[in-house]
C-alpha cells in the first residue's frame, strides 16, 4: 500500500518514533507495506506508520505515560524479549525502532508465543524484517526462550494474559533481565481468579509482588479506555 504524502505531526523523540497528543508513529521499516490496516505517510525523511493505541497496550501506555516516553522504549539496535507476542501489531513497531529498514540499526527483537496461528503471522512478518526472531514457545519454560536468547536483556515486555502472569513475569525478569532493566508488564485483571476484593485491590496486590521480588516500580499506567481492566507496569530490576 503506497502511503501518502505529508507531514507527520509532533517531533522525533528517540529515533525512528514521534509523538504528539495521542497521535504515536514509527519509520517503517518495510515502506509501502503496512501490518495491520495503520495509516503510512511519506516524508522527505522516510515513510511513517501511525501505531494505533487501541491496538497495542504499549501504544496506548506511550500515549498516557506521565514520564518521558523514552522511558518505555527500548534503544534502537538492542536485543530485547518481547512474551505475548500476539499476531505481531506491536512487535512490528518495535521492530521499526529497534531494527529499521533492512536492520540497518541491528537490534534484535525475541517474540515468543505459545499460539501456533500467532507464529504463522510473526513468521511472515519476520521474512520481511531481519532482526524479527518469532518463537513458538511457552514463555515459563526459560530452557527453550534462553536458547534463542541466552543473553540478559535490558527490555523484557510481559503481555500473556493468562492466569500466573505475575509470577512469569517476575521468573522472566529474575533469568532474561540485567540489573538496571526495564521490564513492562501489561496486567489483564480479568485472568486472574483471585479479584473478590475488586480491581483496585487486585493492582496493589501485584504491585507489593513486584516489590517484594525486588522490582522498583517506576511508574503504573492504567490503560483503561484503551484496554479495560488493564494496567502497564513499567519496572526496574534492581
Ligand atoms: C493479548 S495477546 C498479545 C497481544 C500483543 N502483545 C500485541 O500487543 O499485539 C496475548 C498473547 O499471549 C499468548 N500467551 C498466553 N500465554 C502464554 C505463555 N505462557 N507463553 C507464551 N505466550 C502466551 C497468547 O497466545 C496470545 O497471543
Amino acid at each position: 500500500m503506497a502511503g501518502r504524502r505529508g507531514k507527520v505531526p509532533g517531533r522525533e523523540i528517540v529515533p525512528g518514533f514521534r509523538k504528539q497528543g495521542r497521535a504515536i508513529w514509527t519509520l517503517n521499516a518495510t515502506p509501502r507495506k503496512n501490518v495491520y490496516g495503520e495509516t503510512l505517510l511519506r516524508t522527505d525523511e522516510g515513510e511513517w506508520r501511525r501505531w494505533d493505541p487501541s491496538r497495542s497496550k504499549l501504544g496506548a501506555a506511550l500515549v498516557r505515560t506521565e514520564n518521558h516516553v523514552s522511558d518505555l522504549l527500548p534503544l534502537p539496535g538492542t536485543q530485547v524479549l518481547y512474551l505475548g507476542a500476539g499476531h505481531g501489531t506491536t512487535i512490528s513497531h518495535l521492530h521499526d525502532i529497534l531494527c529499521g529498514e533492512d536492520n540497518n540499526k541491528r537490534g534484535r527483537i525475541v517474540a515468543v508465543d505459545l499460539a501456533p496461528r500467532c507464529l504463522r503471522d510473526l513468521n511472515y512478518l519476520a521474512h520481511s524484517r531481519p532482526g524479527l526472531v518469532p518463537l513458538l514457545a511457552d514463555a515459563r519454560k526459560h530452557a527453550i526462550v534462553g536458547a534463542i536468547q541466552p543473553q540478559r536483556v535490558d527490555w523484557l515486555f510481559q503481555d500473556v494474559a493468562q492466569a500466573s502472569q505475575v509470577d512469569i513475569f517476575i521468573s522472566a525478569c529474575k533469568r532474561f533481565l540485567n540489573k538496571g532493566g526495564s521490564g513492562l508488564f501489561s496486567l489483564k485483571a480479568a485472568s486472574e481468579r483471585w479479584d473478590e476484593d475488586g480491581e483496585r485491590a487486585m493492582f496493589e496486590k501485584v504491585a507489593d509482588m513486584l516489590l517484594s521480588s525486588g522490582m522498583e516500580i517506576i511508574e503504573q499506567i492504567d490503560l483503561a479506555g484503551y484496554e479495560d481492566n488493564h494496567m502497564l507496569f513499567h519496572c526496574r530490576n534492581i
